[in-house]
């Protein structure tokens, strides 16, 4: 298998359980080089989403992969109550140690701003697996640097079904309409990966019980995650995995059906905050609407039982 260079990435997230499993998924991952972690308030506030981030570094024994804080609320509007679904540390109360170290000084999107300037235009991915408060931050205050995005890849939106916080809205684009329309409307190269396939990549507890028994730690700690997830749902059979889809998409972009849409995002009243509509005038986003789901699953357990 000829040598392939790691891709640079950077994960924009708010840990979150999903986003857990995600960021687990990308340590474990030859394939990804991981430049930082930029924390966005969403699952809960910013302060556990920042020490979330360092405590799953510090579980898998990551301590050169630095952490920045960002923002602590959405551009225009106040931040969505913590979701208990997460639970009340964020992360379903699972076992995991305390931050090896402090999250950098620099606010995250002036770093990520200063990375793309010094980093080969195109040559740095941001996956987004929250609110997009920060990437909305880098296009409308850094438009130099954030014009050198290869691709953004960020879980969010639904196009053919029901929202998760509203009849056509998703959590992510919900909890910040204003910097979601930043960032469909920047004519970055966008690839969004939304309910309509997330939803078909699901845990089950025989899921679980096999990443327990592979021994391995990191495999382990995704079984414990998705086993909390369980327990804040009412919904027993399967647990959805949606942050993770973002990584599983590239890790193995054949497993999806992308579709080229045009889409508006809704920036009204509540209701309809965040929701998508496709819609000729809208700008041109990369959709991912079909899956793999036992595929994707299966690569997931793979990658997490090889590190
Ligand atoms: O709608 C699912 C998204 O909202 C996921 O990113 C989850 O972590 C929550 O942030
Ligand atoms: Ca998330």
């Amino acid at each position: 298998m000829p040598h392939v260079k790691p891709r640079h990435i950077v994960i924009d997230t708010d840990p979150g359980i999903d986003d857990a499993i995600g960021i687990l998924l990308a340590l474990a991952s030859p394939e990804f080089s991981i430049a930082g972690i930029t924390t966005v308030a969403g699952n809960i506030g910013i302060d556990t989403t920042t020490r979330n981030a360092g405590r799953l570094l510090a579980f898998a024994g990551q301590h050169d992969i630095p952490v920045f804080e960002g923002a602590a609320a959405p551009l225009s509007r106040p931040g969505p109550a913590p979701l208990n679904l997460h639970g009340k540390d964020g992360i379903g109360g699972v076992a995991l140690p305390a931050p090896a170290r402090p999250p950098e000084s620099r606010p995250a999107v002036e770093w990520l701003a200063d990375l793309l300037l010094s980093e080969p235009a195109g040559s740095v991915d941001i996956f987004a697996l929250g609110p997009l408060t920060n990437v909305a931050r880098l296009v409308l205050d850094h438009p130099d640097a954030a014009k050198r995005i290869g691709r953004i890849i960020a879980m969010g939106g639904v196009i053919a079904e029901a929202g998760n916080v509203g009849p056509r809205s998703e959590f992510n684009l919900w909890a910040d309409p204003e910097a979601a329309d930043a960032v469909v409307s920047s004519g970055l190269l966008l690839v969004l990966v939304p309910l309509d396939v997330t939803r078909r990549v699901r845990a089950t507890r025989d899921f679980t019980a096999a990443l327990s028994a592979s021994g391995k730690p990191l495999a382990s700690m995704v079984a414990d995650l998705i086993e909390s997830y369980f327990e804040t749902s009412t919904h027993q059979e399967s647990r959805p995995l949606h942050d993770p889809c973002v990584m599983l998409f590239a890790l193995a972009p054949d497993l999806f059906r992308l579709e080229n849409l045009r889409l508006s995002v809704g920036t009204g009243p509540t209701e309809e905050a965040g929701a998508l509509t496709v819609d000729e005038n809208g700008a041109p986003v990369q959709v991912a609407m079909g899956v793999d789901g036992p595929a994707a699953l299966e690569l997931l357990a793979r990658t997490l039982a090889a590190f």
